[in-house]
């Protein structure tokens, strides 16, 4: 039997990059995945597409609705969902701009959590180890300050204290639910398409991955693997955490970092 075979997940942002991947480590390890994003996924992706706005109350009702109707059961939710909103500094960022990067990168989570905890604790009957987990994908934005995107680093910020709270809360209700964070550095996904766009894949890629001391970026499945084993009961005493995969990106000054070159 799969490790989470009888299990059901949702990943917001399922259609791309980190979801994508994790959409299809999930489905591969057996659990029942629903990609939930606003654009399609892919024909042949595993698992099931819902379209879903992460920034929509409503649409976190419909899924969820629709998630305990067909599945009847929720065990991993994977918060991956996220927007930039293209540079902007504290004097060029606009309200509105603000208020987009915040409603998705931010709000966005809290309703993921808010409703997927309703529909966990209504999940049985209880696996051995939890009842659920959540993960939530935050940034090495949320560690280390940046002058821009300064929504991106504010909304990235809070989803890392917001994860600690959810964990605490589910802890000290015995829902047996888990909440943790991860913290990504560069990893190449079409996030970077308008840099692509600008530079070419092959040199924006080299000039970004030569920030990171490990001297490139990251592929969206490394992300994957680290959701995978937070979703799982393997990572049963860990909640409340925060995971960082950045290839020493925020360890502390190296000449890469510093330089961009060894
Ligand atoms: N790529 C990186 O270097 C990096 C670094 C740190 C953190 N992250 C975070 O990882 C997560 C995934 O990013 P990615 O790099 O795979 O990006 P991506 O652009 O490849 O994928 C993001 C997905 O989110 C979806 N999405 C956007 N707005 C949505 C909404 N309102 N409702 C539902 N879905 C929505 C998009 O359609 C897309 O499929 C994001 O939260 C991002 O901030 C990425």
């Amino acid at each position: 039997m799969s490790e989470l075979s009888g299990q059901v997940a949702i990943v917001t942002g399922g259609a791309s990059g980190i979801g994508a991947a994790t959409v299809a480590l999930l489905a591969q390890a057996g659990a029942s995945v629903v990609s939930a994003d606003i654009q399609p996924a892919a024909r042949e992706a595993p698992g099931r597409f819902v379209k879903h706005d992460v920034a929509s109350e409503v649409s976190w009702k419909a899924l969820l609705a629709d998630v305990m109707q067909r599945d009847g059961r929720l065990d991993i939710l994977v918060n991956n969902a996220g927007i930039t909103g293209g540079w902007g500094t504290i004097e060029s960022t606009t309200v509105e701009q603000w208020r987009r990067v915040e409603a998705v990168d931010s709000e966005g989570v809290f309703l993921g959590c808010k409703y997927a905890i309703e529909g966990m604790k209504k999940t049985g009957p209880q696996k051995p180890a939890s009842r659920g987990s959540i993960v939530n994908v935050s940034s090495v934005a949320a560690l280390i300050g940046s002058a821009g995107p300064t929504a991106y680093c504010a909304a990235k910020g809070a989803v890392r204290l917001l994860s600690k709270s959810v964990a605490l809360h589910c802890a000290e209700q015995k829902y047996g639910i888990r909440c943790n964070s991860v913290h990504p550095g560069g990893v190449d996904t079409p996030i970077f398409d308008p840099l692509w766009q600008a530079m070419g894949h092959e040199q924006g890629r080299a000039m970004l991955g030569a920030h990171h001391p490990i001297g490139d970026m990251a592929e969206p499945e490394d992300l994957g693997e680290l959701i995978l084993w937070l979703a799982s009961d393997r990572s049963r005493f860990v909640t409340g955490a925060e995971f960082v995969a950045d290839g020493g990106l925020t360890s502390g000054l190296s000449r890469r970092n510093l330089f961009g070159t060894r």
